[in-house]
């Protein structure tokens, strides 16, 4: 974020105006959709990106939602099948985020994705959401606007109360009307929920004509950055390296010799937004031993140290 103080937006041309402004710029900006309010960023800006994950304080880089204007923005993002057209129309604008194939060269930042080749993404049915995406004109990632382990934001207050000393902007949109987050529906292979939320499983599988696979557990989201399938990188990895063995690669941190460099300077944030563009590049440059400098384990670097320790636990 910048280093004005967060002000509070109307939801009208001036109030849209400036928000927008706010994120091309690279700022955060929380806004209100039907379901939740959500802390966007541009979701092409890596450091933007990061942002959303130092203000919600975040241990971990679960991926993110890109909000787009409709259907046919979203045909830019992600690769639809017959499923996923269907449940667009049934269910766009509204509470269901439906999961996709990657477009690849669309311009996201990996940081949204967290690596993986699919993304998330939902059209919201909030005037204010609508007309602020418009305005932007871009895609806008954005999780629910709190702190990290905290309850989700319903209402403008909520997202002062939780993030107001660190984001930009609220619009305030008023209360949202549905109060839980979108349902999550993975269109990679056979439809199946992934979150609980906001459209019932019921009226998907009427939708689809078959029952819809739930979760196990509703109230356990299947998170990716849990997942086996969640990215890694091809070679082996050796964290908190004090000095590099024959053959390593080295990630580096701060003022080290490495072969890639998350941030030179030592800046968390910059190092964040570069983690998994370095982690494909180590992949493109067939780094077979990556050793990575130590990082401190505190703001966002505990996101990163969790996803490197994924990336370095023993793998089947
Ligand atoms: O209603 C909502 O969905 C709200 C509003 C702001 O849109 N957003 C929201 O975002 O709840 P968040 O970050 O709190 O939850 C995003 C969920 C996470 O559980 C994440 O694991 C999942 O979406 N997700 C994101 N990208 C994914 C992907 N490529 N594959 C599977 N799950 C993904
Ligand atoms: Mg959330």
């Amino acid at each position: 974020m910048t280093n004005t103080p967060m002000q509070i937006l109307a939801p009208d041309a001036a109030g849209l105006t400036t928000a927008a402004g706010i994120l091309r710029a690279g700022g955060l900006v929380a806004f209100g959709t039907e379901t939740v309010y959500g802390l966007g960023a541009d979701a092409r800006n890596d450091t933007a990106v990061a942002g959303i994950y130092a203000a919600k304080g975040r241990p971990s880089f679960n991926p993110l939602i890109v909000h787009l204007s409709d259907l046919a923005t979203a045909e830019q993002y992600c690769v639809f099948n017959d499923d996923a057209r269907a449940l667009a129309a049934a269910f766009w604008p509204g509470a269901m985020t439906l999961v996709l194939p990657l477009r690849q060269g669309a311009g996201i930042s990996k940081l949204v994705t967290a690596g993986l080749d699919t993304l998330a993404i939902r059209v919201p049915d909030h005037k204010v959401a609508r007309d602020f995406l418009e305005k932007f004109d871009g895609p806008v990632a954005a999780p629910s606007a709190n702190p990290s382990g905290r309850i989700s934001p319903t209402n403008a207050d909520h997202v002062i109360a939780g993030l107001g000393d660190k984001i930009d902007a609220v619009i305030d949109g008023g209360p949202c009307g549905v109060g839980v987050e979108s349902t999550i529906v993975s269109c990679v292979g056979k439809p199946a929920i992934l979150r609980a939320g906001g459209i019932p499983a019921e009226a998907i599988s009427a939708c689809l004509g078959h029952p819809i696979a739930v979760p196990d557990d509703p109230d356990m989201p299947q998170s990716p950055g849990q997942l086996a399938s969640h990215y890694a990188p091809k070679g082996q990895v050796r964290l908190n390296a004090q000095q590099i063995d024959p053959g390593e690669t080295l990630l580096g941190f701060g003022a080290v010799d490495a072969t890639l460099n998350l941030s030179p300077s030592g800046d968390l944030t910059e190092a964040a937004a570069h983690l998994f563009d370095c982690l494909h590049q180590l992949d493109a440059m067939g780094a077979t031993r990556i050793a990575v400098s130590p990082i401190p384990d505190h703001g966002l670097g505990r996101a990163i140290n969790d996803r490197l320790k994924r990336a370095a636990a023993p793998r089947d």
